[in-house]
C-alpha cells in the first residue's frame, strides 16, 4: 500500500486506523474504542484501556528474547566514553531506580523533574517514573535558574533527579547550584532530590533534602510496572509560547505508545534491532520521543551521543558515531548540519555511509544548501519532516517505510495519517493551493498529541483551538502546493527559532524590560547563517539614565543569560530612542525583521511616526545588519 492508500485509510475510517496501530503496543487492558469525544472539543483517545509505557519500552522486549540486544548505546567524545546498555541490563537498572522511588513515596501521578545531561541515566529517569505511573517533567540543561524554578512551581515536583554537573566543550556546566538557586526561589519545594554524581564534578549534597542517586537504590526492592489509564499523562514538557510563563504540554500514555510505534515503522524505517540515532537532547521534544521513547518502544537500538556535530573533535563526529554504531536512520537539525557543512564544505570528512538508509531532518526550516550538501556527500534520502512538540511526533513526512515519494526540496512533504491539514485565511477559510496562510489542523488532533496544557485548559483553549473553531492552530504560516506538499515558511506569534531550539521573544523582553534602565524593549529574530534566527534586543533608556549604552547592553546579555541561559543565545542588543509602532500602540516587530535582514518591506499603513523607522536602520547598521 502506498502513502495515498495509507491516508484514505485513515481518512475514511480513523477509529479502525487507530484500533489496528494499537495492535501493536502491549496493553493491561485492550482498548474498546480509539477516540473520546466526549468533551469535544476536547478530544483523548484509549481512555478506557490499561497499560504502561516501561512495560512497552523495556521489558516486553526481555520477555520476546531479545534481553542481550543493546537497548542504550552511550557515546560521550566530552568525556572520552562508550558504554553499552542492554535491554536485560536496562530493566535491572530502571526497576531498581523505580523501586528506590517508590520506597521513597513516589507514586502514581506525582511529577518528578529530571534535570540531566545527555546520560543514559536521563532515560532511566523517565522510564523509572513511567514504570510506576509518575509523570516526568524534563529540563533542558542549558536553562537557567529561573527556568527551571518556573517549571517547579508550575509542575509541584514532589522529587528532582538531576546530575552533578554536564559537560560543553568549553566548560563543565554546574548543575547542582543551578538546582539549589532554583529550589531556593521556588515557592514549592520538593520533598527530595537525587543526585547523580559525576566524576567531572562531584556536587555536595544538602543534608536532610539530597540523596545520593547509588546510595539511594543500595538494597531497595525492585518496582514493577504499574498499569495506568490511557489518557494517563506520561509526561509534562514545557515549551516556549508567547509569553513569559512556558507552557506545559501534556502527553498522553496510550497514544503516546501507539503513534510513536506507528511511526518508527511508517516514517523512520526501522524495526525491532534496528540502530537509530537522534542527535538532539533529552530535555527537547525530539529527545523525548526519538532518543527515548521511539526507539525503544519499537525495540531498536537507541544512540545516547553526548557531543557536539562538530569540536567533538571536528566536524566529522557525526559520520564516526554513524559508523562504529552501524545506525541505520539518522535524525538531526538543520543547524547541526549548518555546522558541519561550513567546517568541511567539501564533504571531504564525510565517509561512505554503508548501514545509514536515510537522514532526517525537523526543528527549523531546512534551507535547500543544506539539503543538496547532504545529499550530495551523505548520498541518502534527506527527508525534512514538520513537528512540534505539542503532536511529539511528525504532522508532515516524507513515510519512507511506506513509500518514498519525490522529494520537493523546501518542503517537509505531506500530511500523516491523523493530521487533516488545511491552510487558512484570517477569518478561518481554507485558501486555494499556493496562498499563504495560517496552518491549522482539523480536530481532533491524533493519538499522542497535547490534550490540554498541565493545570491551563482555558490556556490551551486561548493559544490553539479558539482562533479557528474546529482547528488547532499550528502556530506556523505557509501554504499547500497542487500535489498536496506543505511549506513551512514562518511563526505567526513571538517564537522564534534559534539553532533549532524554540525560544519566546516575549519572554526575552520580560527579562529586559526588569533591568533599571531600560524604559521599553522589543526583542526580535533576525536571520543567522548557522543558527537559521538569532535574537536581537531593542532598548529604550529610562529618561534619567545616563549610563553607556554598551554597559547597558552587557548588563542585558548577562540578564538574559542569567534568567533564561545560555540557549537563549541573547548576544545582541542595541540601544535606541524610540521603537516603531501602530496608532494603536503595537510593536512593528515584522518590519524590524525585514529591515534588519536587509529584505524589501513596505511602510505600515498603521505606522505611528514612519521617522522612527530611518534611526532603527541607522541602530542596525551600527552593528552590520540591514545591508542595502
Ligand atoms: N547545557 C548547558 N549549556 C548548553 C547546553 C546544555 N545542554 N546546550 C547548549 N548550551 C550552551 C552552549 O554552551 C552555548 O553557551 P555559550 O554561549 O557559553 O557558548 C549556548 O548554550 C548556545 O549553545 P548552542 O546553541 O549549542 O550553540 P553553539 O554555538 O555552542 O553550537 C551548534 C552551535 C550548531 C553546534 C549547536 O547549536 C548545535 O549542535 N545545534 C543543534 C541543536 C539541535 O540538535 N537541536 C535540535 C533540537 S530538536
Ligand atoms: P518545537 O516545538 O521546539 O519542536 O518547535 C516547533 C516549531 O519548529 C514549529 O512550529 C516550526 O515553527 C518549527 N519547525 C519544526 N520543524 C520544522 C520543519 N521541518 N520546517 C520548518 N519549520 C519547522
Amino acid at each position: 500500500m502506498g502513502y495515498a492508500q495509507v491516508y484514505d485509510q485513515w481518512r475514511n475510517d480513523p477509529e479502525g486506523f487507530w484500533l489496528s496501530a494499537a495492535g501493536g503496543i502491549d496493553w493491561v487492558k485492550k482498548p474498546a474504542k480509539a477516540l473520546d469525544d466526549s468533551r469535544a472539543p476536547l478530544f483523548e483517545w484509549f481512555t478506557d484501556a490499561e497499560v504502561n509505557t516501561c512495560w512497552n519500552a523495556v521489558d516486553r522486549h526481555v520477555a520476546a528474547g531479545r534481553g542481550k540486544q543493546p537497548a542504550i548505546i552511550h557515546d560521550s567524545p566530552v568525556t572520552g566514553t562508550k558504554h553499552v546498555i542492554t535491554y536485560a541490563e536496562l530493566q535491572d537498572r530502571v526497576a531498581r531506580l523505580a523501586g528506590a522511588l517508590k520506597a521513597r513515596g513516589i507514586e502514581k501521578g506525582d511529577r518528578v523533574i529530571i534535570y540531566m545531561p545527555m546520560v543514559p541515566e536521563a532515560l532511566e529517569a523517565m522510564l523509572a517514573c513511567g514504570r510506576i505511573g509518575a509523570i516526568h517533567s524534563v529540563v533542558f540543561g542549558g536553562f537557567a535558574a529561573h527556568e527551571l524554578a518556573v517549571r517547579i512551581d508550575d509542575c509541584t515536583p514532589k522529587a528532582i533527579i538531576a546530575a552533578s554537573c554536564g559537560i560543553e566543550p568549553s566548560r563543565v556546566v554546574h548543575y547542582k547550584p543551578l538546582l539549589d538557586a532554583a529550589i531556593d526561589q521556588a515557592a514549592h519545594k520538593p520533598d527530595f532530590c537525587v543526585i547523580f554524581q559525576r566524576e567531572q564534578e562531584v556536587a555536595a549534597l544538602t543534608p536532610g533534602r539530597d540523596l545520593d542517586w547509588h546510595a539511594f537504590q543500595h538494597g531497595v526492592t525492585p518496582a514493577d510496572c504499574v498499569p495506568v489509564a490511557g489518557n494517563h499523562p506520561a509526561y509534562i514538557l514545557y515549551t516556549s509560547g508567547t509569553t513569559g510563563a512556558p507552557k506545559g504540554v501534556v502527553r498522553p500514555t496510550a497514544g503516546h505508545l501507539v503513534a510513536l510505534n506507528w511511526t518508527m515503522r511508517a516514517i523512520y524505517n526501522v524495526g525491532a534491532g534496528d540502530v537509530f540515532w537522534a542527535a538532539s537532547d533529552v530535555g527537547w521534544v525530539v529527545g523525548h520521543s526519538y532518543i527515548c521513547y521511539g526507539p525503544l518502544i519499537a525495540g531498536c537500538t537507541t544512540v545516547v551521543y553526548e557531543g557536539k556535530p562538530v569540536g567533538t573533535p571536528d566536524a566529522a563526529a557525526f559520520w564516526r558515531v554513524i559508523n562504529e554504531h552501524k545506525v541505520r536512520s539518522f535524525f538531526t537539525a538543520p543547524t547541526a548540519l549548518r555546522a558541519i557543512k561550513r567546517d568541511d564544505p567539501d564533504g571531504k570528512l564525510v565517509p561512505p555511509l554503508p548501514t545509514l538508509q536515510a537522514l532526517y531532518l525537523a526543528g527549523e526550516r531546512a534551507d535547500p544548501d543544506t539539503i543538496h550538501w547532504a545529499q550530495t556527500h551523505l548520498k541518502v534520502p534527506v527527508i525534512d519532516h514538520w513537528w512540534q512538540t505539542e503532536t511529539g511526533y511528525a504532522i508532515a513526512a516524507n513515510p519512507l517505510g511506506i513509500e518514498h515519494l519525490p522529494v520537493k526540496i523546501g518542503s517537509p512533504s505531506v500530511p500523516m495519517p491523523g493530521f487533516d491539514v488545511q491552510v487558512l485565511d484570517e477569518g478561518g477559510h481554507p485558501v486555494s493551493p499556493g496562498t499563504l496562510g495560517a496552518i491549522a489542523i482539523k480536530l481532533p488532533l491524533p493519538p499522542g498529541t497535547l490534550p490540554t496544557l498541565w493545570n491551563a485548559e482555558d490556556r490551551f483553549r486561548k493559544s490553539y483551538l479558539d482562533h479557528f473553531p474546529g482547528y488547532y492552530e499550528t502556530g506556523d504560516a505557509g501554504y499547500v502546493d497542487e500535489d498536496g506538499y506543505l511549506y513551512i515558511m514562518a511563526r505567526t506569534d513571538d517564537v522564534i527559532n534559534v539553532a533549532g531550539h524554540r525560544l519566546s521573544t516575549g519572554a526575552m523582553e520580560e527579562v529586559l524590560a526588569s533591568h533599571k534602565d531600560v524604559a521599553e524593549c522589543a526583542v526580535i529574530g533576525v536571520a543567522d547563517e548557522l543558527k537559521g534566527q538569532s535574537p536581537l534586543g531593542f532598548l529604550c533608556l529610562n529618561k534619567g539614565s545616563n549610563r553607556p549604552h554598551d554597559e547597558v547592553v552587557k548588563e542585558c546579555v548577562q540578564l538574559v543569560r542569567d534568567q533564561i541561559g545560555p540557549v537563549a543565545d541573547f548576544k545582541r542588543a542595541v540601544v535606541v530612542d524610540r521603537l516603531p509602532k501602530t496608532r494603536s500602540g503595537k510593536i512593528l516587530r515584522g518590519t524590524m525583521v525585514k529591515i534588519a535582514d536587509g529584505q524589501p518591506w513596505k511602510m505600515p499603513a498603521t505606522i505611528d511616526d514612519p521617522a522612527i523607522l530611518d534611526e532603527i536602520t541607522l541602530a542596525l547598521r551600527s552593528i552590520g545588519l540591514a545591508k542595502d
